[in-house]
């Protein structure tokens, strides 16, 4: 296993490009299998959980290359369609083949995920939908199984109990190879769900409403083959936003949109940082005068993301005053909170409130990450302590962080991996 070793009080400036996001380029994977025809992918980053799909896709039995920074996948042939344990414990998303299996070849049967770091984690909403689409759901040896009809998925009404962004995405692509029109009520907004609808468009499904509430989807046939160039990462972006913030200097990260940080850049802005956009794709930020105190409430898509939730909680430790800092998205979602508070972070929670007292002297020491996004916040508060950081267990930074360690080190952080 390899721990990450930083050394913090380095100020960061220069370029960084921003990679393809992982929670578009995971669902446009699992798209790939609706079609017989080719699918090529770019802009695709390069993480584990990513490898890990492609790694399922093939173990269904379609052919996966992979090229730099993009995947070529062709699902002609006959396709087994199972997502075994062994793959779904290392990566929920897993279940995105739920939806695309059950529509192409009539079954799809695929372990349930179990716990997580971050909560329970049901998939209770992607069944529920399936029944509706017609399927016949059971559970057997820790395995569920969707069965369609004979004829196929039939369109139908599906009404979210909350919005689910994996949901959505998994029955928007079930849903476009059924017979008759389906309508996917409460539907998740994020930008991941619009990238996949645009990606099944491309793939000649008839999709209307991606990005509102309300999806209308039309059932076609069959699907082709198309080439997409996958949506920039809103939530790498905004991790190096908060990593320049803290470490403090100027940063430019580009090829990235600006619009999907809006809530991100709002936040920012509101904490006293300067971020300036010169272009869509391309995000400037200044020296920070001072960091001040905000409140930050995660939300689904338009709110503040749930995503930046650890990353803009170290960034609180540093500003003036108390921030409150509610999660209402995930049930279990502070994990980082008790390795900030080792490195002298001044937070304590209350249900799903953290209430962060700043600005608090962070130093050096040992922290252990938990899950992805936890995994960032100790990264970016070891950019901001006093003396060296050793972060262990980092496998969960490289599930979803294309090159971090690589883009950090070239605006002039000091990290060095170590073998433990
Ligand atoms: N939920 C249910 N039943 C379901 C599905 C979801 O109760 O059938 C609940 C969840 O437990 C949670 C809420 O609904 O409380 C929303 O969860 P959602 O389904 O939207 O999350 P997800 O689709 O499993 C995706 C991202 C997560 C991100 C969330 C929220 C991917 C692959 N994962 O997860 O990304 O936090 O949406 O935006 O797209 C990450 O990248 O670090 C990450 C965890």
């Amino acid at each position: 296993m390899q721990a990450m070793r930083i050394s913090g009080g380095r100020p960061l400036s220069g370029h960084i490009k921003i990679s393809g996001a992982k929670n578009a380029a995971l669902p446009a994977l699992a798209a790939s299998l609706l079609a017989r025809e080719p699918v090529l992918l770019r802009r695709m980053p390069n993480v584990v959980d990513i490898r890990t799909m492609a790694n399922l896709l093939a173990s269904i039995g379609a052919g996966v290359e992979a090229r730099p920074d993009s995947y070529l996948i062709q699902a002609a042939g006959d396709l087994d369609p199972v997502a075994p344990y062994e793959l779904v414990k290392t990566m929920r998303a897993s279940s995105l083949v739920l939806g695309p299996l059950a529509a192409r070849c009539g079954r799809a049967r695929v372990s349930l995920p179990g716990g997580c770091a971050i909560g329970s984690r049901p998939i209770d909403m992607h069944l529920d939908g399936l029944k509706t689409l017609g399927a016949t759901v059971r559970q057997d040896h820790g395995y569920i199984e969707a069965v369609a009809p004979s004829g196929g998925l039939i369109g139908g009404r599906i009404q979210f109990r909350r919005p689910t962004v994996t949901g959505t995405e998994d029955l928007l692509m079930a849903a476009t190879l059924a017979n008759g029109e389906s309508v996917l009520e409460n539907a998740a907004c994020e930008p991941e769900v619009v990238d996949l609808a645009d990606l099944l468009t491309k793939m000649g499904a008839r999709i209307d409403g991606a990005g509102t509430p309300t999806i209308r989807v039309d059932g076609v046939d069959e699907l082709t083959g198309a080439e997409h160039a996958i949506i920039p990462d809103r939530i790498e972006t905004g991790t190096y936003l908060i990593a320049g913030a803290l470490a403090g200097g100027e940063l430019s990260l580009e090829g990235t949109c600006r619009q999907h940080l809006e809530p991100v850049i709002a936040k920012m802005r509101q904490a006293g940082c300067l971020i300036e956009s010169p272009d869509d794709s391309t995000l400037v930020l200044r020296q920070t005068p001072q960091l001040l105190s905000v409140d930050v409430t995660t939300r689904e898509h338009p709110g503040f993301p749930t995503d930046m939730q650890a990353q803009f909680m170290a960034l609180m430790t540093q500003a003036e005053g108390t921030s409150n800092v509610v999660e209402t998205v995930f049930e279990n979602r502070f994990m980082h909170v008790l390795e900030l508070q080792r490195m002298g972070a001044d937070i304590t929670i209350g249900g799903n409130t953290a209430v962060v007292r700043g600005k608090a002297a962070l130093t050096g020491t040992d922290v252990m990450a938990s899950d992805l996004r936890a995994s960032a916040s100790l990264v970016l508060a070891a950019l901001a302590a006093n003396g060296t950081t050793t972060v262990h267990r980092i496998y969960h930074l490289q599930r979803g962080y294309d090159r971090l360690a690589e883009k950090l080190t070239g605006v002039g952080a000091s990290i060095e991996f170590i073998d433990e």
